[in-house]
């Protein structure tokens, strides 16, 4: 079945509706014949390439890193100096006047925030970073939109048509039977998920404020009209799309309104379409839920949807390691899901957004531990409130009830680094290093491709300028998403000094990883019980080759026996690549120091 067939099975499937899918080709094929040279070359060249191990990402606010797009460009020598290959570049499509949700409401998807530059601008950066081979990531921001949006604009001013664009109600009775079973997001900025607009007397869905209105993707139009702006967004010259709050995408009353069926085949479409369009585009899907519900938004082998998720597990696991000096829901989790040979992961341990403690809970009870409790506890830790933690991290959406919350804070933060500063003792400091370390080598490790966030390459603290700010001042997330320190950023070079630690580790690490094919998205991957409970053994395969990596998530030595290891390495001597230990696999154990990891192959001289 060719894709177009494809598309309109699933179109007709959802939409019933032969016009609107015809008005959907034409959109295709007008951007497609609007694919520039360059692009076109991209087209045919760069397929997959997302799975290459030089791929290493760093995510950032063109306006609290560089201050607006003209200036990004000349911070390309700092990215080719970490060996940075990939950007994702927060929001910055125009967004509504005043509080917006940092970028994430959009009042128009085909300009840029005059802030920070125009279209041109930005066709002139992605140019520049083309020469330097670094590849580009936007977000679109496609479950809503902002209440100044166009669209929004004329539901406001009682288009009917319009208002079919959007879920609104004119009574309350609709609202109050989606309340009774559809969670909220925020419970703080949007009790309720509806806001009642006195103007049209309707009450619209607005899951994450009373300013960003979603979407209704019932109607093929808001399908057309979405996907007409991405396949817009694809031929500016980006290389992958970042889709935001996935889950969310389809409404049905009497149901959680997360993760529906129909919204898979939203996502087969988009592939279809950017396939046929755009195919050196990539879609990332952002969907931080349960475990078994992210992978679903891979598709399968024949069925994709998004090549790239965020790997939100994988963040929640390293923290609770740290936290309880445990690795092994790390180790059931990376062994639990299969996932298809053409998807693969976007691994981070911090990223704008808060931390919000969805683990395997399954895999918890087996531990002996209650999943509530084990939950208050990782929010007791990172919140401030655990005796004992390192951490200086911040409680975030605490819902006194039922004593949920998220939580706020910058890696080094939350990792130890303030804490120990405040105290002036210097082992503290020490250990935060080597923890932020580690951190950063797990993400480089695991399958998948990296995506360092931008500051944590000099261990930012959190910042609380933001409480001063009366348009960030009610969202706690700003904590954790300071200006980049320039001045503080030139001790990198400068041995001795925490900046110099932690970037000269991540520089070397990159470079490491660029090298080998080992760390390629589609080698096989597994994780290795080596009977400690604080080693993470992570196996990497190509062919009959084997690395392994050991991460020690402990502040003690731990010794880890070598048998397992012995079974499946094919020699006995083995070389880490890091610091240049060597380790005969004949010996019973191999010691580790505190926070210690190392990345083996097997010596080439033996
Ligand atoms: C995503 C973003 C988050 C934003 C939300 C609503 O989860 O990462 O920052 O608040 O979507 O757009």
């Amino acid at each position: 079945m060719n894709n177009r067939t494809k598309i309109r099975e699933l179109y007709m499937k959802l939409y019933h509706n032969e016009t609107a899918l015809n008005e959907l080709f034409e959109c295709m094929d007008s951007y497609k014949s609007l694919r520039s040279k360059d692009l076109l070359l991209m087209d045919k060249n760069q397929k997959n390439w997302y799975f290459g191990q030089d791929i290493v990402g760093m995510t950032l606010y063109t306006d609290l890193f560089a201050g607006n797009l003209k200036k990004l460009s000349q911070k390309i020598d700092y990215f080719n100096d970490l060996g940075i290959t990939f950007l994702h570049l927060m929001p910055l499509l125009k967004p509504r006047d005043g509080e917006n949700d940092g970028g994430y409401a959009v009042e128009d998807y085909r300009n840029i925030d005059p802030r920070l530059g125009s279209i041109d601008d930005f066709t002139k950066l992605l140019k520049d970073l083309r020469k330097h081979d670094i590849k580009v990531c936007i977000d679109y921001v496609i479950n809503h939109v902002a209440k100044e949006h166009v669209w929004a604009k004329e539901a406001l001013n009682h288009d009917k048509l319009k208002q079919d664009y959007f879920i609104m109600y004119d009574t309350d009775e609709m609202p109050n039977r989606f309340n009774r079973t559809v969670p909220e997001v925020l419970p703080d900025k949007c009790p309720g998920n509806f806001t009642y607009y006195p103007e049209i007397k309707k009450y619209v869905f607005t899951s994450f404020s009373d300013f960003q209105w979603d979407l209704n993707f019932q109607n093929p139009y808001v399908f057309n009209g979405m996907t007409d702006n991405l396949l817009y967004l694809a031929n500016l010259g980006v290389n992958m799309i970042r889709l935001d709050a996935i889950p969310f995408m389809w409404k049905q009353v009497d149901t959680t309104c997360r993760n529906l069926e129909p919204i898979h085949d939203l996502l087969k479409m988009f592939n279809l379409i950017k396939e046929d369009v755009c195919p050196s585009l990539a879609l990332l899907g952002e969907a931080i839920v349960e475990p078994q519900e992210i992978v679903k938004y891979f598709g399968n082998e024949s069925d994709p949807e998004c090549e790239v998720m965020y790997n939100a597990n994988l963040m929640v696991d390293i923290y609770n390691a740290f936290a309880s000096r445990d690795v092994r829901l790390i180790t059931i989790d990376a062994n639990r899901f299969q996932i298809p040979h053409r998807g693969t992961w976007m691994n981070y341990v911090r990223c704008h957004d808060d931390i919000g403690w969805g683990f395997n809970e399954q895999a918890i009870k087996s531990f002996g531990f209650d999943p509530y409790l084990h939950k208050q506890f990782l929010i007791k830790f990172y919140g401030n409130e655990h005796p004992g933690s390192f951490s200086k991290g911040e409680m975030y959406q605490f819902n006194p009830l039922t004593r949920d919350a998220r939580t706020n804070g910058t890696l080094a933060s939350l990792l130890g680094l303030e804490k120990a500063i405040e105290s002036k003792q210097d082992y503290r400091r020490y250990e935060s290093i080597r923890r932020i370390n580690l951190a950063h080598a797990l993400i480089l490790t695991y399958r998948g491709f990296p995506l360092i966030y931008s500051g944590d390459e000099i261990a930012s603290l959190n910042d609380q300028s933001y409480k001063l700010d009366p348009d960030k001042m009610r969202e706690g997330r700003w904590v954790h998403r300071p200006f980049f320190d320039w001045k503080r950023s030139k001790n990198k070079d400068l041995m001795g000094t925490v900046e110099y630690d932690v970037y000269q580790n991540l520089k070397k690490l990159i470079d490491i990883r660029k090298k080998l094919p080992f760390l390629q998205g589609q080698a096989n991957q597994y994780a290795l019980d080596l009977n400690n409970m604080s080693v993470l053994g992570l196996i990497r395969q190509i062919k009959t080759q084997t690395f392994f990596a050991l991460f020690n998530f402990s502040e003690h030595t731990q010794w880890v026996k070598t048998d397992h290891l012995r079974q499946l390495f094919n020699g006995v001597i083995a070389i880490d690549l890091i610091q240049g230990r060597q380790f005969n696999l004949n010996d019973e154990t191999i010691e580790l120091s505190p926070y210690e990891f190392v990345w083996c192959i097997k010596d080439k001289n033996q």
